[in-house]
């Protein structure tokens, strides 16, 4: 039986109270701690630093944070959150000009590795460095915002890239990122994912449990 991990979207946590804000959806059962990382540069959007991850660190958030990076370029940074605490840090291809020596920088400073492709990048891009991948986290809306809706032909992306993966024999993790609702995350496991962004479909939510458990509930359905 696959893993199914949930990792709920700071981008849509109430920032003003971040270490309690995440330290309730972890307990009220999410897995990860995503952390959108936007330089108004590569997205049109401006959030937070590795300043902010050091701190959820010290806080005593202890659970995995999956750093998202939406910036160019990437490799001062990925240093700076493996030094803040990063477990998984992913980056877009488009971001580095090398994008082997980005991965293996991750590597070497003991993370775990990811790339991240947009909707229109096709998922070949990953071929060649695909033994380097802890992660592949598709996106299923154009980065820069949460909120959007999920773009259907993800889902044939998904397949394609969940065929190559387990090819591959590594247990690289496969993730989507916009859009996913407990109403979707059926159809979007069913196509491949194990690993599951959702911002404003959990912190949005009422209760932030509800949210998870339904999520849970349609994954073992
Ligand atoms: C978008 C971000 C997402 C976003 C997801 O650029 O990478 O992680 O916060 O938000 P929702 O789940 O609201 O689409
Ligand atoms: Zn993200």
């Amino acid at each position: 039986m696959t893993d199914f991990l949930i990792a709920p979207s700071i981008l849509s946590a109430d920032l003003a109270r971040l270490g309690d804000d995440v330290a309730q959806v972890l307990a009220d059962g999410a897995d990860v701690v995503h952390f959108d990382v936007m330089d108004n540069h590569y997205v049109p959007n401006l959030t937070f630093g590795p300043m902010v991850c050091k701190a959820l660190r010290n806080y005593g958030i202890t659970a995995p944070i999956d750093v998202h990076l939406m910036v160019e370029p990437v490799d001062d940074l990925i240093v700076q959150f493996a030094d803040a605490g990063a477990t998984y840090i992913t980056f877009h291809p488009e971001a580095s000009k090398h994008v082997d020596r980005s991965l293996q920088l991750i590597l070497d400073k003991g993370c775990k590795a990811g790339l991240v492709l947009n909707p229109a990048t096709p998922v070949d891009v990953v071929k060649p460095v695909l033994h380097k991948l802890d992660m592949l986290l598709l996106m299923s809306v154009n980065p820069g915002f949460g909120g959007q809706k999920f773009i259907p032909q993800t889902l044939d992306k998904l397949r394609e890239a969940r065929t190559l993966i387990d090819a591959s024999g590594r247990a690289t993790r496969l993730e989507i990122d916009g859009g996913v609702t407990p109403a979707n995350i059926a159809d979007i496991a069913r196509a491949g994912a194990d690993t599951f962004v959702a911002g404003s479909a959990i912190f949005g939510a009422e209760s932030y449990k509800s949210a998870i458990d339904a999520m849970r509930a349609a994954l073992a359905d």
